[in-house]
């Protein structure tokens, strides 16, 4: 598949693109407000339509619940279920999901075809056909009642292989099926990780069946004194499987050594002077640490981390490791070492705020960035990859400007366009593509609540940064006028997004 050559293509896509479908009248559609930009498009005459008699074909049995997705999505875009059908691809009215064997593009790679006759998704693993199906479904458009995708043609890769969000459940906790509305959010934008805080000084929020008091007690309440709540393993276990489903793998945090007030809260042994500490339910961070020189801290976080990395598919385990103040550097340092030994004795490799590339890191770790350049770049001194979150352009808690009633202002506003217009490869110097992973646009949740206060600080900035980890930073002008087609599906979908004055929304 050819790469590159996408900016140039595009451009001429974002003159208007017709099609005319079977009433004669013609129709702007959204070919030229794909987000993520695919690598290339070729638009043609003439469009697909999709009817209730429309089949999606699939003959490899390893895209059957791939395909029962698909069908449910579809199923919500355009009101009505598409029978699944096993005979030969390529006939008539049918979208054929089709697996290739070659080698040649990357797992989560995919062609998407579509003419008058058939629909044609193409790729080399199931997370590349439900990728051409995000493509596909941006692309619907109904007409008198019925649906149309326009002709074209799209090949399409990403750029990096870490595209992700985080989500706070500690601050305020967020249920299941909040959180598998976030998945589903990601999932439109093709990325592929979502982080999820699980503990900090306010909140315990996973069950470890041999330390239970931390949910018990240390998940019983929340920033504000709200009720808290928490996760048992059989609902998280659903919550990896649900990401799986949508190719999306779960990284569980678990904060340490600061940012632990509410497991010290819930065991007494854990603290340096074997008092537990009162919950907490405000806003201050580097208030506390689990004490380093206890052994029983690190029984402590073997178990934990046994019974996460038991639960957790994915190759990461992050331990935290910010805005440790309350841990002396010595001994913070011992503590991350101990923490990346923990963490590679469960067979997964460790993850770690920018602070964590002062310990000896191993270079198959991984550091975020999300204040330290510095930082950043002894970890790639180190061999190790990282994910760049830097708060300044990539906080989606960070407000949009002087007059956003949630979020915060600590690295300063993101707007639009402010989140958009970066380059991971490009912003700090001496960091570099090939020592990069990915990006990841991390939501803390101090001010946040609930579902629509969530929709109102990612949307619409985790389409640009989705962009940017599938397809590389594009021009803002450019960018925009794509945009500006999306609201309308977010209203559609009752998302309360932010109607930012930066965009001309449609
Ligand atoms: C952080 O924002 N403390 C990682």
């Amino acid at each position: 598949m050819k790469k590159a050559i996408t900016s140039i293509l595009f451009s001429f896509l974002i003159a208007s693109i017709f099609i005319s479908c079977n009433s004669n009248s013609q129709k702007e559609v959204p070919l030229n407000a794909l987000i993520p930009r695919p690598n290339t498009v070729s638009a043609a005459i003439g469009a697909f339509e999709v009817g209730r008699k429309t089949r999606i074909s699939v003959l490899n049995h390893k895209l059957n619940s791939t395909a029962m997705v698909i069908a449910n999505e579809l199923k919500d875009a355009i009101g009505y279920e598409l029978e699944l059908t096993t005979s030969a691809s390529a006939q008539k009215g049918v979208i054929n999901l089709i697996l290739n064997d070659s080698q040649e593009n990357g797992h989560e790679a995919y062609e998407l075809s579509i003419t008058h006759q058939e629909v044609v998704i193409k790729a080399e693993s199931p997370a590349g056909i439900f990728y051409g199906f995000q493509t596909l479904k941006q692309l619907l458009v109904q007409e008198s009642g019925n649906w149309f995708l326009p002709s074209a043609s799209i090949e399409d890769q990403p750029k990096y292989s870490y595209r992700g969000s985080m989500l706070d459940v500690s601050r305020h906790f967020f249920d299941m099926e909040d959180v598998k509305q976030y998945i589903d959010y990601l999932a439109m934008y093709k990325m592929n990780y979502l982080h999820l805080h699980l503990a900090d000084d306010q909140g315990w929020r996973i069950e470890i069946k041999s330390w239970p008091n931390l949910t018990t007690h240390g998940g019983s309440t929340e920033v504000g004194g709200g009720e808290g709540g928490f996760f048992t393993q059989d609902q998280y276990r659903e919550i990896v499987d649900y990401a799986k489903d949508r190719f999306i793998t779960i990284v569980p945090e678990i904060d340490m050594p600061g940012h632990t007030n509410a497991a010290l809260a819930s065991y007494a042994e854990l603290n340096c002077d074997g008092k537990a500490r009162e919950l907490y339910t405000g806003t201050n961070v580097g208030f506390s640490s689990l004490c380093v020189d206890k052994e029983i801290t690190y029984e402590f976080i073997d178990d934990v981390i046994k019974e996460v990395a038991a639960l957790t598919p994915g190759p990461y385990i992050h331990v935290g490791g910010d805005e440790s103040h309350a841990t002396e550097k010595e001994d913070y340092l011992k503590f991350i070492n101990r923490a990346q030994t923990i963490v590679r004795s469960h067979g997964k490799e460790m993850i770690g705020w920018d602070e964590t590339a002062q310990a000896n890191l191993s270079s198959t770790s991984v550091t975020q960035l999300w204040a330290s350049p510095d930082f950043a770049r002894e970890a790639m001194s180190k061999g190790a990859k990282l994910i760049m979150s830097p708060a300044t352009h990539a906080y989606l808690d960070m407000k949009y400007d002087s007059t956003t009633n949630l979020g915060l202002s600590w690295a300063g506003y993101i707007e639009v366009d402010k989140g958009y217009s970066w380059d991971p490869d490009t912003l700090l110097s001496g960091i570099t593509r090939e020592h990069i992973l990915g990006i990841e646009a991390p939501l803390w949740s101090e001010t946040v609540t609930n579902m629509d206060e969530i929709e109102y600080m990612i949307f619409p900035r985790l389409a640009g940064y989705a962009e940017i980890g599938w397809s590389g930073v594009g021009d803002w002008e450019e960018y925009r006028q794509r945009l500006a087609g999306h609201g309308a599906k977010w209203a559609a979908m009752g998302i309360n997004f932010y109607q930012s004055p930066k965009v001309d929304w449609k």
